[in-house]
């Protein structure tokens, strides 16, 4: 793995590169996105990411998500990427859903550290859940929610596009950890984020590294 930006380098530490200030912004936590894309960007290849991936891309997400307190994904992600319970004993993984149907046999929901974030009104659930909005999820009283009482401080939010869209809308990421994979995926797979109105938000590029023709770029929001 080399640095490419801001000062070229080789033998860069993943951990090192990644470990930096994630101040909470105040009544929420910081929210860092972690995606892949391919060159044509596509988020997907057939119906996951996987086909984007590299083990670098796998590490980078464990790494990632080892400064976080609370992982928030969409429903659809969870269940197309078969998602399970975080490695780490203190760590929750918040799903984003407006239905509450899940496998609560599965692994993930089983393990008692999964937190189902859903409108008020939504159907009752199994598990922990935090409930803010009423027909669609008010996202920022959930993540004021999951900050006073789940203490996340930072939260690793790894998609999909509509709940990055959700975030992008309420200008809620922070920071975006973008893996560019060196394919062209074609496809009618979805891009970054759907469904948040035109915005043009400037971000500010931390750096680029890069193994194997990946690119893995860190964008910090410009505040
Ligand atoms: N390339 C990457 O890095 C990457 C990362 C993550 C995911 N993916 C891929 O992206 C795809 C999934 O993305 P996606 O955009 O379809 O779905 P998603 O963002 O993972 O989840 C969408 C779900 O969120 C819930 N939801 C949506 N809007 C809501 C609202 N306003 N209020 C409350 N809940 C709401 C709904 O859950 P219910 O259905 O439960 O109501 C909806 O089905 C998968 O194919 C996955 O493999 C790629």
């Amino acid at each position: 793995m080399r640095r490419l930006f801001p000062h070229p380098a080789d033998a860069i530490d993943l951990r090192e590169a990644y470990d930096v200030e994630r101040p909470a912004p105040a009544g929420r936590p910081w929210v860092s996105l972690c995606m892949v894309s391919s060159l044509d960007g596509s988020t997907v290849v057939d119906t996951t990411s996987r086909g984007l991936s590299n083990p670098t891309d796998q590490a980078l997400l464990l790494t990632l998500r080892s400064f976080a307190d609370v992982i928030l994904v969409g429903a659809a992600t969870v269940r197309h990427e078969n998602y399970g319970p975080p490695k780490r004993a203190d760590q929750r993984i918040a799903v984003v859903s407006r239905s509450g149907r899940f496998d609560f046999d599965s692994p993930l929901f089983a393990s008692g550290r999964a937190i189902v974030v859903l409108p008020e009104d939504a159907p009752q659930v199994p598990v922990p859940s935090v409930r803010a909005g009423t027909d669609t999820l008010d996202l920022p009283a959930a993540l004021g929610l999951l900050h006073t009482q789940f203490g996340a401080n930072v939260v690793q939010a790894e998609g999909g596009a509509t709940l990055n869209g959700l975030l992008a809308a309420g200008d809620f990421i922070d920071e975006l950890n973008l893996t560019v994979s060196p394919q062209i995926s074609g496809g009618d797979g979805q891009r970054l984020t759907v469904g948040a109105p035109a915005l043009a938000r400037r971000m500010h590029l931390a750096h680029v590294l890069e193994d194997d023709g990946f690119l893995f770029t860190r964008y910090v929001r410009m505040r």
